[in-house]
């Protein structure tokens, strides 16, 4: 007896498989659609995202808050606007609240609303969820060979632990390999590389960075405050951003240093010499912070060096950069010596951050890298390697700056895959 044969089979049950089934669906109820999900119990990225509050989206997203290719990236946002996903999460019973950050969260502020909404809708739905059921091959039918019986539109096996399953078409929704715990352990990219797609190298992004242990983080651990992050690759800036940085015991963290990860980690992981540096006076150059420091020296000459220092950042970011150049904080500003002033100037405004690693995919919020934007046909997220296949959410080669982008990519690119499969 073949299996029955599914209309439509979504491989992953994560944010960007849940929309896509649910999606596909409501788009034709007609349609027989599966979820297959190696983990056990599904949505546990979903759970401890935001903190466990689930930063769903962001109150203003565009391309610019992504790193893929543009005009591809701009298409598929286009498709699904954050106004469609607000509404699209009330008609799920889940209403949205806007902070002042911009991101948006459910006003229950629990993950749980958002995952038990998506499941409760594709139950209603008819659409039938697997958990337990890794996928370990994807084999495309060659349909002229009637392999499976009379059903010349079954195009794909998919093996997995529990036997295979025959489906007409396939999203692939595997996700990428940031906190493999909860399933997402970039087994997606080798289905999609034995189908015929590329995959550009996958780094962590989104993560922390770990420094030298000689640095002074360790006593600084739990202060934040606003820094100018500039990352340098072969001696060419590629990336400066401000934002809060927040030391830790291991190293550098908070939304500033996540964002800018992902360009250290590309340079690492192609042998590149990469360097990550501070401006703790974010805007100024040091020519700036020089008039700055002799300008307020000169008001105050006998203010401490660590009280003057303290304008710009914490106390105890202070005395830590003071001590750092070999400065007496406590020696009067107005009679630091040049050579010294210097040495200080120069760490605030272009510290090196002496990063040893990156927090690795256990830490990592998302991947950058993955199934190249291109092999992909943006109005459909169409494979356009394999006819039939369909690719959605952090599998491709997209990742979204930390604030709810990297869920609006999923929400997006589920709905345009569902409402196209
Ligand atoms: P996702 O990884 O969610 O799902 C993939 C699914 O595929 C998993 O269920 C996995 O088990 C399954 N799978 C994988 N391989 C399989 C196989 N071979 N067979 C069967 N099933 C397989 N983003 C944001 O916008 N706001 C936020 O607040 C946060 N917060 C956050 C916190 C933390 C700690 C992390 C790690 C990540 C975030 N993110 C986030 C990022 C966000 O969670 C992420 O971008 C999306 O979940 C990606 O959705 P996908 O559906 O593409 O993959």
């Amino acid at each position: 007896m073949p299996e029955p044969v599914v209309d439509l089979c979504v491989i992953g049950a994560g944010a960007a498989g849940l929309a896509a089934g649910i999606f596909a669906a409501e788009h034709n109820p007609a349609i027989r659609v599966e979820l297959l999900d190696g983990a056990k119990s599904v949505g546990a990225k979903i759970l401890v995202s935001g903190g466990g509050r689930c930063n769903v989206t962001h109150d203003v997203v565009t391309p610019d808050d992504f790193f893929g290719t543009r005009h591809l990236v701009r298409n598929v946002l286009a498709a699904f606007s954050v106004r469609e996903t607000v509404e699209w999460f009330a008609s799920l019973g889940v209403e949205l609240k806007c902070e002042e950050t911009g991101k948006l969260f459910p006003v229950t502020d629990k993950a749980r609303t958002v995952l038990t909404a998506l499941l409760t809708r594709a139950r209603e739905l008819g659409v039938v969820l697997r958990p337990g059921h890794r996928v370990s091959a994807i084999t495309r039918l060659d349909t002229s060979n009637n392999v499976i019986g009379t059903d010349q539109s079954s195009r794909f096996v998919i093996r997995h632990r529990e036997g295979e399953t025959l489906a007409r078409r396939v999203v692939l929704a595997t996700g990428g390999r940031s906190l493999p715990r909860t399933g997402s352990d970039g087994s997606g990219y080798g289905l999609a590389r034995a189908l015929g797609h590329r995959v550009t190298p996958t780094v962590p992004a989104l993560v922390a960075l770990v420094l030298d242990d000689r640095c002074f983080h360790e006593r600084l651990s739990g202060l934040s405050h606003e820094v100018e992050v500039e990352t340098v690759v072969e001696g060419r800036s590629v990336d400066r951003r401000t934002g809060s940085l927040l030391w830790t015991h291991f190293g550098i963290s908070g939304p500033v240093v996540m964002d800018a990860s992902r360009f250290w980690s590309l340079a690492r992981e192609r042998g590149a010499k990469v360097e990550v540096c501070g401006n703790f006076l974010p805007g100024k150059t040091v020519d700036q912070a020089r008039e700055w420091f002799l300008g307020r020296a000169a008001d105050a000459p006998r203010r401490s060096l660590v009280k003057l220092v303290a304008e710009v950042v914490p106390e105890r970011c202070a005395e830590a950069i003071c001590l750092h150049v070999g400065a007496d904080s406590q020696q009067a500003c107005g009679q630091v010596p040049r050579a010294l002033r210097d040495r200080l100037l120069a760490a605030l405004t272009r510290f090196p951050f002496p990063v040893v690693r990156d927090r690795g995919w256990n830490f990592a919020e998302v991947t950058a890298g993955g199934v190249p934007l291109e092999e992909i046909n943006f109005r459909t997220m169409e494979s356009k390697v394999v006819p039939g296949l369909y690719l959605v959410g952090e599998v491709l080669d997209c990742d979204g700056r930390i604030g709810g982008f990297n869920f609006q990519w999923a929400w997006a690119t589920g709905r345009v895959a569902g409402r196209a499969a």
